[in-house]
């Protein structure tokens, strides 16, 4: 298959500088002593081909050339990574979607120190669940996600039914000119609106890849949203496509792919039957907006292998706990625009304005001067959070460190869905049920990166 699916090879740790004792926290010191050799993830700044034209200056990796690089885990297993920041700006790591420890989290200040240039930090965790996650910085994430920062992460389940074949896409855009630079990566009127939408549009680096697959074969097809800004209504062209997963989790009842929307920081697992016949090629695609976009294709190789796709038995569910929607305490939310226009200095990176509150609140998320949290939540007690959208955009709402079930919606027919990102509609009601099983302090924000730097962040504190 196609190289972006190929297993992550470890790298040994020689040659690597020691770092300055930033390393090993408090509650990662008893799962370190069993950890495995820690991946090393080095975000650096590299020259990529993204366009036509020149190569991209100032593009940010975490490997040694193009798309950072897919980090295969297993469920139930110990995985390692050490980040060596080799840019010029403080960074840390976010495990998008797995349920690790609070100190793992990446969250600088709220969990984990800033890793200042040339200091390094160990990420040490056990995913327990299996599925198609992400990682990212947490820290000038408009800059750093934008200029690349954004990698996709694949926990493996061995009870996985069995696909002939696996394609891993990362979806983003880049903010570039007709020259191949770096434009503004913002700009404020639409940070107050919708988000600043990038100019090229890519599937791991690449304007519409095109990936071989066996003819009349099953194509589990991963597909990560890692974008800053863009929301994403997927079509499958060419053959019938299966939802299986989102956002990491079995879906309760697969259904065929009609126009999903989804937004940054989301994830599509889709089951796909190739056509039969050599060279056919089956599309993915967005219909968002004025015109379809084609983001990848697949092309049928090989004599056909004639599966069939209800042979495929049901992801396995993870294992989350199950809200006790009777018992349980609800907590307020409502997302509205705010009208302070406040500069926060932060050492993450500000971009200048408010425009977004959390229950009146305007916080930028990765500031040495915390707001209170959201609510405090008792450990082990279930919670239903009945989050409200005053504003007239859509946005992606993010929690750390715990997946929620999606309850109920004012608009629409919902799956009970477990998730950890909800896209909430304009003066949508929605109601999101969770155990509170992981204790610490959870950020929750939007994921369009402007909305959530220019005030739509707050969090959760288990005790
Ligand atoms: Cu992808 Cu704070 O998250
Ligand atoms: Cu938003």
């Amino acid at each position: 298959m196609s190289k972006v699916t190929r297993r992550a090879i470890l790298k040994a740790s020689a040659g690597v500088a020691c770092g300055f004792g930033l390393g090993w926290t408090g509650n990662s010191i008893r799962s370190a002593l069993a950890a495995p050799e820690p991946r090393i993830l080095k975000p650096r700044k590299i020259e990529a081909k993204l366009t036509g034209t020149d190569l991209t200056r100032d593009v940010l990796t975490y490997d040694d050339a193009g798309v950072p690089p897919v980090l295969r885990m297993r469920k139930g297993e110990a995985f390692a990574a050490r980040l060596v920041n080799g840019i010029d700006e403080p960074t840390t790591i976010h495990w998008h979607g797995i349920r690790v420890p609070n100190k793992m989290d990446g969250v600088p200040f709220l969990v984990q120190p800033y890793v200042y240039t040339g200091d390094q930090f160990d990420y040490v965790f056990t995913p327990p669940d299996a599925g198609t996650f992400w990682y990212h910085p947490h820290c000038n994430t408009l800059i750093q996600m934008g200029h690349g920062l954004t990698g996709v992460i694949v926990v493996e389940n061995p009870a996985d039914p069995e696909f002939d074949a696996e394609v891993v896409l990362n979806l983003r855009d880049w903010r570039l000119g007709g020259d191949g630079q770096f434009i503004e990566q913002y700009r404020p009127r639409d940070a107050a609106r919708s988000g600043t939408f990038g100019t090229v549009r890519t599937a791991n680096w690449i304007e519409q890849p095109q990936y071989d697959a066996p003819s009349g074969g099953l194509v589990r097809l991963r597909v990560a949203i890692t974008d800053v800004t863009r929301i994403y209504s997927f079509r499958v062209q060419g053959s019938g496509a299966t939802v299986i997963a989102i956002d990491g989790n079995p879906v309760p009842q697969a259904f065929p792919l009609d126009l999903l929307q989804l937004g940054p920081g989301q994830r599509l697992e889709l089951a796909i039957r190739m056509p039969d016949n050599e060279g056919a090629l089956v599309s993915l695609e967005d219909i968002r907006g004025t015109k379809s976009a084609v983001l990848a294709t697949l092309r049928s190789v090989g004599a056909s292998l004639r599966r069939d796709a209800r042979d495929l038995a049901p992801l396995e569910p993870n294992p989350i706990d199950q809200v006790d929607v009777a018992s349980a305490q609800h907590i307020r939310l409502a997302l509205s625009a705010t009208a302070e226009n406040v500069s926060t200095d932060s050492i993450c990176g500000s971009l200048g304005y408010s425009f977004w509150a959390i229950n009146k609140v305007p916080w930028p998320g990765d500031t040495p001067d915390p707001t209170a949290p959201l609510a405090e939540l008792k450990l082990g007690k279930s919670y239903v959070i009945d989050m409200e959208n005053l504003t007239p955009q859509v946005h992606p709402i993010h929690l750390h460190g715990m997946s929620f079930k999606v309850l109920s919606s004012s608009k629409r027919q919902i799956q009970p869905q477990i998730t950890d990102t909800y896209l909430i509609q304009a003066d949508e009601k929605v109601q999101l049920g969770f155990v509170a099983d992981n204790p610490g302090d959870w950020l929750l924000h939007c994921h369009i990166i402007e909305h959530q730097k220019t005030g739509m962040t707050s969090y959760l504190r288990v005790v």
